[in-house]
């Protein structure tokens, strides 16, 4: 595992647990791709690619291979890398330059034949997930400024034409739609220009020939960027795929200066031959890996969140009485969203002004926190920090801190506009009040929400030239007020939030500890978003609540217990009004919020395993498995009263090993390994919007009922 170089210092290879990458410098010194694919235990067996030219229209340069396609001669495919000089050359000739190997890391240098401009490719590789992490630097060490134009941070190439890419697709309120399409001649793209990720299609790939959901092969690789993304995949005629990911070009020109260097984001890429849902538990398991470090190892807290009971309508009575209800529930986070700061009594005013209204908060935010601190919970507050209302203080002291063109008006969304955080003043500002809040009250959790895409991107501090930075420059300063933030107050938990899971990335994972990943709460809807989101993301971060029924959204009517069940396969929180719940719901909340604590560790950083999927069967299924304990969660939907029982073939056990079935803490059944995952256990679901879940643990195992598995929460 690691990294090997052939003894004639041409070819690399990259290797995991079960997957080796090669790279390779044929006798021109381009580097060209060599193979991906299972492990390879020889080097000499690969001989060094020789490409030759079709025809004048086809020359070698656009066929080969290569790790990394400058703009420049005879390439028409799309670059890695489109650059400009000064003196108005725009091509890029790059030769191999040497590399350097550093335990996991190898990189490799390529210059250009004329300019002092140096690219350096870094691979890193992580062999216990299985995935390589790569980014590209361009180092220049020329006396002329360089203008970037595009600039991707991965490149793949596959040979052949018989591809697959699987995506999610969405809107607000409806992410994560799961789609796999075939890859037709040309160019296929999604992309995010709208200055965060966004709600349409997330920044990562899944390519396969014939995968099926847990086996086959499965290339997958994502991209750590927070900002806009583009991926690029091209079938060429010449029977090749090739994929490329990175910060979107569009609207971009980054000018790197004498003696600067610039970095890409990195993308992170592996290999499985365990299906979609093996190439989701490797990035699961990378990107609990990746969370920020304080509360990676902590679990997420059972939260109250008072967005769909209140609305805007939050003071400091109400949500005290909801606080007391809230705590008999179990919950042990206590959090008010929108609604608590200066004439913030719709959408149209208060954003920018961070601090209490009198008329709902008379004496602040303190006598709340007391309460909710003497129930036992933590407490915490939403801000939309990036945001101003026109009709705010803060925008009538400082019209000029929003982005926009001189000539232009403002086009408003949600009645907001983003603010220029480019801008030292507005990043001090944004850095001084957040900190006041954290200083000041017992505050352990903040929601970072975003609630509208960029108009306008303009920064008129910033000169005429630098214009098209603002994109990469505004996604660098939130992060890096967020992280001066995480640094201060270490204690504080943070959500992520755009409208729901607009912003949900390997990058702000970095940052936020936990995403809303939709604001449609309806437990439906809800099994499909979270099924999208377990395509790539971390359960651990996918937040999910409980909330009244019929839905605000959709209208929907469930069952409470289908709603809770649904809301427990990630961090669970409750959304209720909890005043209208009637003892029997409050008793029904309860014991699923008791049981979900008992077993959260097994479903927030478990192996996880998507059994059957609601739009494809009327049933969905999840298992989670974690230290030979498994919990299960299925569903079902209105389907033929002549198909009550539904046969389900679990995952991961010990074929030999005897389990026990535990139902609501009492043994059904025991059954062997081989059993549950070949023959399966059969489920009886009845009735519109059934559900149950059960857990599953070796027989042997009695040691688990005394085992208490210690746990630290945040
Ligand atoms: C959008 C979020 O997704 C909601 O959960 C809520 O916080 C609202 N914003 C508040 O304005």
């Amino acid at each position: 595992m690691g990294i090997r170089v052939r003894k004639d210092n041409r070819v690399f290879s990259l290797d995991g647990k079960n997957s080796s990458y090669l790279l390779c410098i044929d006798k021109q010194g381009h580097l060209l791709h060599l193979y991906w694919g299972g492990r390879i235990s020889n080097l000499e067996d690969f001989d060094l690619p020789f490409v030759k030219g079709i025809s004048t229209f086809e020359a070698k340069e656009d066929i080969m291979a290569e790790e990394f396609t400058p703009w420049g001669q005879l390439r028409f495919k799309e670059p890695s890398l489109k650059a400009g000089f000064l003196d108005g050359t725009r091509d890029l000739d790059l030769v191999f330059d040497g590399y350097r190997e550093e335990g996991e890391v190898l990189s490799i240098s390529l210059t250009d034949s004329f300019y002092q401009v140096k690219i350096q490719i870094v691979y890193q590789v992580f062999a216990e997930f299985d995935v390589i992490k790569r980014y590209v630097i361009l180092n220049n060490l020329d006396d002329h400024e360089i203008r970037i134009q595009s600039f991707y941070s991965g490149e793949w190439n596959f040979l052949g034409s018989d591809f697959y890419f699987t995506n999610v697709q969405g809107t607000w309120a409806n992410e994560g739609n799961r789609f796999r399409q075939k890859i037709l001649p040309g160019k296929n793209v999604i992309e995010s220009r709208r200055g965060i990720t966004a709600h349409n299609h997330s920044p990562y790939f899944m390519l396969d020939r014939d995968a099926k959901e847990h086996s086959g092969e499965v290339y997958f690789g994502i991209l750590a960027h927070s900002g806009n993304f583009k991926l690029t995949i091209e079938q060429k005629p010449y029977d090749q795929t090739r994929l490329l990911l990175g910060m979107n070009g569009f609207d971009t020109e980054i000018s790197v200066s004498p003696e600067a260097s610039f970095e890409t984001p990195p993308v992170y890429f592996g290999y499985t031959v365990a299906g979609f849902n093996g190439a989701s538990n490797s990035l699961n398991q990378l990107g609990l890996h990746l969370l920020p470090e304080k509360h990676r190892e902590t679990v997420r807290p059972v939260l109250y969140n008072s967005w769909e009971a209140a609305r805007f309508n939050v003071t400091c009575d109400n949500q005290a009485v909801l606080a007391e209800k809230a705590a008999q529930l179990g919950v042990e986070l206590f959090v008010v969203d929108d609604g608590w700061f200066k004439n913030r009594n719709n959408s149209s005013a208060g954003l920018g002004d961070w601090y209490p209204d009198e008329s709902k908060f008379p004496e602040g935010l303190d006598p709340l926190i007391k309460k909710v601190k003497s129930l036992d919970m933590k407490f915490g507050l939403w801000l939309e920090p990036e945001m101003v209302n026109p009709d705010s203080y803060l925008y009538r002291m400082h019209p000029d801190w929003v982005y926009g063109f001189e000539n232009r008006k403002h086009s408003l969304s949600r009645k907001q506009l983003i603010l220029n955080i480019t801008k030292q003043e507005v990043r001090n500002y944004l850095f001084f009040v957040i900190d006041q809040l954290l200083t000041k009250h017992d505050i352990s959790f903040i929601k970072w929400d975003m609630n509208r895409p960029f108009s306008e991107p303009g920064a008129l501090n910033l000169p005429k030239e630098n214009q098209q930075e603002i994109w990469m420059l505004h996604n660098r300063h939130v992060l890096a007020l967020i992280k001066e933030l995480r640094d201060k107050h270490p204690h504080v938990l943070w959500e992520g939030c755009a409208s729901g899971g607009g912003r949900v990335n390997f990058e702000a994972l970095q940052y936020f500890d936990q995403f809303w990943p939709s604001d449609n709460t309806d437990a439906l809807d809800r099994l499909s978003i979270q099924h999208g989101y377990s395509l790539a993301y971390p359960i651990k971060t996918m937040v999910s609540w409980v909330t009244d029924s019929p839905n605000m959204y959709t209208k929907r009517e469930i069952p409470l217990k289908f709603r809770c069940h649904a809301a427990m396969m990630g961090a669970m929180g409750i959304g209720c009004n909890l005043n209208k719940l009637t003892a029997e719901d409050s008793e029904i909340l309860s014991q699923n919020i008791a049981f979900y604590k008992k077993v959260r560790t097994i479903i927030q950083e478990g192996c996880f395993y998507r059994l059957s999927s609601i739009t494809e069967s009327g049933y969905h299924a999840v298992q989670y498995t974690k230290d030979q304990r498994s919990v299960i969660f299925a569903f079902k939907r209105g389907v033929s009263r002549h198909k009550k029982n539904f046969q389900l073939k679990l995952k991961g056990f010990k074929p030999e090993t005897r389990y026990c079935i535990s139902l609501q803490g009492k043994v059904a059944a025991i059954k062997s390994g081989d059993y549950l995952m070949n023959a399966g256990i059969s489920l009886h679901l009845e009735g519109e919007y059934d559900s149950c879940v059960f857990e599953i643990f070796p027989k042997m195992g009695e040691l688990y009922k005394n085992k208490k598995s210690k746990i630290n929460l945040f």
